[in-house]
């Protein structure tokens, strides 16, 4: 039988990954050296295409807000600015470099989907409410989740048993993964993410997403992922298993002043809107090529 802390010495110990992949450490060096120009970026990004796709979809996601279609790299880092580009392709890189590949028990690409609304989001949510946006917001929303694919990755056998009791008893996901493991993919996240010495803000906000009641060191920051992660969840037209019984934390919503039920609804309402016009965005798009 596993404990909490064997746990989280495998969590520690197993994943001998380099810090960044390479990609991202050249991206890195680039941004912080004053002298790289944006196509010279752009050249490195576009090697590769896995990368360059993410950018992309981050950039055009409706929270960024830019009017016109980012079809292209160089486009995107003049858009975005070489520091938040930085942010999200060392978070990409961070969430790829555990990823597999999508099987009976886990769907890579809602997972992906997941974590990029749960960033761009969490992003949005803090400008909306006045919050100083900083790279953590997006940082913390794109990793919160990165815990179910270390479960997935290194956990197998009870990674599928958690399923399974999702699928065929009343647990919450949440409560699955307590009863099989005695901890959860937030707290195997935050273990990571302290082994990746991620900075503690983000820690804590990986660890407390779904307890945002518990944060001590930055109880905005957890907030907003903790609300950013729920939107996200109720705007997927097919939830995920880890999606069960996940709800808003009543501390969360008090402390972002969302406790208002029909502010709440409006918000939702508002991003709900931008997705879809998002989509037609894309559709319609499709269509004219088509043409
Ligand atoms: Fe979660
Ligand atoms: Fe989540």
């Amino acid at each position: 039988m596993m404990t909490p802390e064997s746990i989280r010495d495998k969590v520690q110990s197993i994943i001998q990954l380099p810090a960044l992949p390479t990609i991202a450490m050249e991206v890195v060096e680039l941004v912080d050296n004053p002298k790289t120009s944006a196509s010279r970026l752009g050249k490195v990004i576009s090697t590769d295409q896995a990368l360059t796709a993410k950018v992309l979809k981050i950039a055009n996601s409706p929270f960024y807000g830019f009017p016109r279609k980012i079809s292209t790299i160089d486009f995107a880092i003049i858009v975005l600015g070489y520091d938040a580009l930085k942010e999200i392709v060392i978070s990409i890189s961070l969430v790829s470099s555990l990823q597999r590949k999508s099987d009976a028990h886990f769907d890579a690409k809602a997972f992906w989907d997941h974590s990029i609304l749960s960033g761009v989001l969490a992003r949005r949510l803090a400008r909306d409410l006045g919050y100083r946006v900083s790279g953590e917001v997006f940082v913390g929303g794109l990793l919160h989740d990165m815990g179910i694919s270390v479960l997935h990755r290194y956990f197998k056998n009870e990674y599928r048993r958690m399923t399974e009791i999702i699928k065929e008893t009343d647990l919450t996901a949440l409560e699955a993964e307590e009863s099989v493991l005695g901890v959860t993919h937030a707290d195997v996240g935050g273990w990571l993410a302290e082994r990746w010495n991620l900075p503690n803000h983000l820690v804590e906000a990986i660890t407390m997403h779904h307890t945002p009641g518990l944060a001590k060191q930055n109880k905005d920051l957890v907030a907003l992922i903790h609300c950013a992660d729920i939107f996200a969840w109720r705007m997927k037209p097919q939830p995920m298993d880890f999606d069960k019984g996940v709800d808003f934390d009543p501390d969360a919503l008090s402390h972002l002043q969302l406790n208002d039920v029909q502010v709440l609804q409006e918000y939702m309402q508002s991003y709900r809107q931008l997705v879809q016009s998002d989509l037609e965005a894309v559709t319609q798009f499709d269509h004219t090529q088509e043409g």
